[in-house]
């Protein structure tokens, strides 16, 4: 049968975390706000301007809506120059093996992000082209846990919720394919991703013979 697999991007496809975390921390740094590696976990899944929002609730710092578009277009500024300097290399490992079987198996592969920058990032490091559709943080207005990045991505390529399997590194990404109604995989950690109906810590435990399983069922 031919199903929807929908990927997110960071933290499945590629570890972008660090960039992101990397370019707050200057800006949390200037405004002396303590930002580490556990915050960091509070933003994964979650879009740049609520990103920034929990990143000045955790000094308690108040700003006017200039301010923030200005960190927000430095943070974006920072990240890019990370971008930038990417290759094929930073894909994660047994991503492309997945990709490159379910194109042989005649699936919809589609992308289910959060991130405005999606496009660039998948151009940079060469996996544009497995991609029947993308859908990104320009195309939908509500932020998962909400479903509405994966429904479009489904709809894009002609699937219907029950026949797309969702690939996926964030609580609130993993919550959202279930509201979709759809199968959600956890890359991860069982403690933290317990609410997805399957969990790997990585791509290289994700069997062909687990692959078929999905596509027939
Ligand atoms: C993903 C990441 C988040 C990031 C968001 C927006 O969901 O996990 O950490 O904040 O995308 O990314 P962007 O590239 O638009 O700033
Ligand atoms: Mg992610």
């Amino acid at each position: 049968k031919k199903k929807a697999f929908i990927f997110d991007l960071d933290g499945v496809i590629v570890d972008t975390a660090k960039y992101h975390f990397l370019a707050w921390q200057k800006i949390a740094g200037r405004l002396g706000i303590e930002f580490t590696h556990e915050h960091n976990e509070q933003l994964k899944g979650v879009s740049r301007v609520r990103s920034l929002d929990i990143i000045l609730g955790l000094g308690g710092v108040e700003a006017t809506r200039e301010d923030k578009e200005k960190w927000l277009a430095e943070k974006n500024e920072d990240y890019l120059n990370y971008i930038a300097a990417m290759n094929e290399e930073e894909i994660l490992q047994g991503v492309v093996p997945v990709l490159q079987f379910l194109k042989a198996q005649n699936q919809n592969i589609a992308l289910g992000s959060a991130s405005k920058n999606a496009r660039p990032i998948l151009e940079k490091v060469n996996i544009l082209h497995y991609f029947d559709a993308v859908v990104d943080g320009n195309d939908v207005t509500n932020a998962k846990p909400d479903p509405e990045v994966f429904l479009r991505a489904a709809q894009l390529v002609g699937a219907s919720a029950t026949d797309s399997v969702v690939f996926e590194d964030s609580v609130a990404g993993v919550q959202a394919a279930n509201i979709a109604g759809m199968t959600s995989i956890g890359i991860g950690s069982p403690a933290i991703l317990g609410e997805a109906h399957y969990v790997y810590t990585d791509f290289t435990e994700i069997t062909t013979d687990f692959l078929n399983r999905l596509i027939t069922n």
